[in-house]
């Protein structure tokens, strides 16, 4: 891919806690940590992937890229533009170029309104289109989605799982925007529509030059469709940078055991599936230490000493575990 060197999005330090509600009225106050100290860069037309397990705070993470969720430190750059600083209005005018595609498209849609309500709904708010414009517009875009015009005036109890998400990646198209989230877009459906729908984002994205913050839980799809990586673990980055260097020379023990998950089903792999022992820790009192301790299948007694620091493992892959940096086993 040709890369305009330019990001289209900057995260610089990124902070976003959550407070946890008291269990007895004196309780000091308590928070989770949903994202610490996560930076990273993304490229115009490429499609990024976040990765990790289930509540390391991707979708934290992404909220805060499109100015819903606010963070406690750190700056956000959207096209050159500091959102972070951006008042109100700023920010409801740079939200027009950012949308997202929901991982639930049976309860994202509103049952009562119909295909053209739903996907006209952003030129509404935004005003300035006649009603026979939209139509003309919600038309076009459900032909490029796989849909027909016929489909506008039905409702989505109409439409199968996988025709939902359509009219979802319709609605949010209807802005042209330069940046979509599409949190986990297919993990809802049923296996037989999911490579149709990731398809259909990479025709549009090709089409509409649209730059994608792709969410998995699954790495098999992130090496096929995604360009750059971020590997989350407990709300900070383990693992970073290019795809192709980044499968053919996984650093990280969590970025390890992830890929293992995928070799497991191929059984000619000579890979074997590392599985993760110990607990998930407590998001309110994270481990010393390395983020990784307690799971990790190559922790030693330094990795408790300190937070490893992301360090360069070649260009464009990065990654913060001890044993490669190892700045306290010398
Ligand atoms: N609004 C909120 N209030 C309190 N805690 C929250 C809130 N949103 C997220 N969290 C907490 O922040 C952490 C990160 O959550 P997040 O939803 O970002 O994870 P995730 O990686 O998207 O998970 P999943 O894969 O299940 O969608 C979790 O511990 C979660 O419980
Ligand atoms: S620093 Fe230690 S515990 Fe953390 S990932 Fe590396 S080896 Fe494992
Ligand atoms: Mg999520």
């Amino acid at each position: 891919m040709q890369r305009d060197e330019k990001p289209l999005l900057k995260l610089e330090n990124i902070c976003v806690s959550f407070p946890v509600k008291k269990d007895f009225p004196f309780q000091k106050k308590r928070f989770v940590r949903a994202v610490s100290d996560v930076s990273l860069e993304i490229f115009r037309g490429e499609t990024f992937g976040l990765v990790g397990e289930s509540g390391c705070g991707k979708s934290t993470l992404a909220n805060t890229t499109l100015g819903i969720q606010k963070v406690d430190s750190g700056k956000i750059f959207f096209d050159g533009q500091e959102l972070t600083a951006m008042n109100k209005k700023e920010l409801k005018q740079a939200r027009r170029s950012m949308q997202m595609i929901f991982q639930d498209p049976f309860s994202s849609l509103n049952p009562r309104f119909s295909v053209f309500d739903i996907i006209s709904e952003p030129l509404r708010i935004g005003g300035g289109y006649t009603r026979e414009q939209m139509r003309e517009k919600v038309g076009a875009l459900l032909h490029e989605v796989g849909l027909s015009e016929a489909d506008m005036d039905r409702f989505p109890s109409d439409f199968s799982g996988g025709q939902k998400q359509r009219i979802g990646i319709a609605r949010a198209l209807i802005l042209k925007p330069k940046y979509l989230v599409c949190d986990e877009p297919v993990s809802a459906l049923d296996v037989s529509v999911h490579a149709q729908i990731l398809n259909l984002l990479m025709d549009l994205q090709q089409k509409y030059d649209i730059t994608y913050l792709f969410i998995s839980h699954n790495l098999a799809v992130v090496k096929r469709i995604c360009t750059r990586l971020l590997v989350m673990y407990f709300g900070k980055t383990m693992e970073y940078g290019d795809v192709d260097k980044i499968f053919r020379n996984p650093v990280h023990p969590y970025t390890r055991a992830l890929m293992s998950a995928i070799f497991d089903t191929d059984i000619d792999s000579k890979h074997e599936r590392i599985r993760l022992q110990g607990e998930v820790p407590s998001p309110i009192h994270p481990p010393a230490g390395c983020r990784f301790c307690g799971r990790c299948p190559e922790e030693e007694g330094f990795c408790k000493e300190g937070e490893p620091p992301l360090v360069k493992v070649e260009e464009d892959h990065f990654v913060a575990c001890f044993k490669y940096n190892k700045p306290l086993a010398e």
